[in-house]
């Protein structure tokens, strides 16, 4: 198994030589392409059971290095709530120009596992029972948030940002699958009322000639009510917690 630095090493060298339009088949793997990050896998024997989220959104080495420190809290809380997330690394390398770039390093999830397949694969009854189960991991993020004012933890829940744990081909869904939630590389969390993330980051990941347009039409909305704003950017399904539920389709 690889070490933490080796692994560093690899994505620097990965990095130096990475154009996101010319990616090379035969060298990774695009898992997905998520509205924040992109997924990919890497071939190599001692790394291909890992997904690695690349965000290359930092402009300096503090700021990657406090979303990595929000990112690992965020992990541990969801983790307190039952909510269960894969084991997670962060990697922190220079990227082109002066930007900063963070990898975090997940499991690897397998490709039919993740929500929006299963929906497709599995019978109705299965799918709704997957829908119950989010649900439920939901209503425990609802409770905790109305028990704990000074603590709000928020989630991205649209389908495609769980998997089905230990998923095989055979496997069945029913009451007793355990769920875990892969995309925590958004992490809400607000403290005494304090947006722990700067939600503004969020959008170096859109295209650029829409960034302008982005900041002047949310900027308002951001400043009274960051995490929603933010989540509704790019989701379908948004359910962050203030006093109720919030879903917008
Ligand atoms: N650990 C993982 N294993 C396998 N596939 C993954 C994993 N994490 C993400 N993916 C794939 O990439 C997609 C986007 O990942 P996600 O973490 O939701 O990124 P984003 O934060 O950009 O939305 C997922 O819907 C899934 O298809
Ligand atoms: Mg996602």
């Amino acid at each position: 198994m690889l070490r933490k630095k080796e692994i560093q090493d690899f994505l620097q060298e990965f990095e130096d030589k990475f154009i996101p339009t010319k990616i090379d088949p035969s060298k990774i793997e695009i898992l997905g392409y998520g509205e924040i990050s992109t997924v990919m896998s890497f071939k190599e024997e001692e790394l291909k059971h890992l997904a690695f989220k690349r965000l290359p959104i930092f402009t300096d080495e503090k700021e990657a290095c406090d979303y990595a420190q929000i990112h690992i809290e965020y992990n541990k809380l969801l983790g307190k709530l039952n909510i269960e997330v894969p084991e997670s690394e962060v990697y922190c390398v220079k990227g082109h120009g002066d930007r900063i770039v963070n990898y975090f390093s997940q499991q690897r999830q397998h490709e039919n596992s993740i929500g929006n397949k299963i929906i497709h694969i599995h019978s109705k009854e299965e799918s709704l029972i997957l829908f119950n189960l989010l649900l439920d991991k939901m209503k425990k993020l609802w409770y905790h948030n109305l028990n704990n004012p000074d603590l709000q933890l928020g989630l991205d829940s649209q389908i495609s940002n769980w998997a089905v744990k230990n998923y095989h081909e055979d496997i069945k869904i029913t009451e007793d699958t355990e769920l875990l939630f892969i995309d925590t590389s958004t992490p809400f969390i607000r403290k005494k009322g304090e947006e722990q993330m700067n939600p503004l980051l969020f959008l170096e990941s859109a295209p650029k000639p829409m960034r302008p347009v982005l900041r002047k039409f949310f900027l308002q909305d951001i400043e009274l009510n960051p995490p929603r704003r933010i989540a509704l950017l790019g989701t379908n399904i948004v359910f962050y917690v203030e006093n109720s539920y919030n879903y917008n389709f």
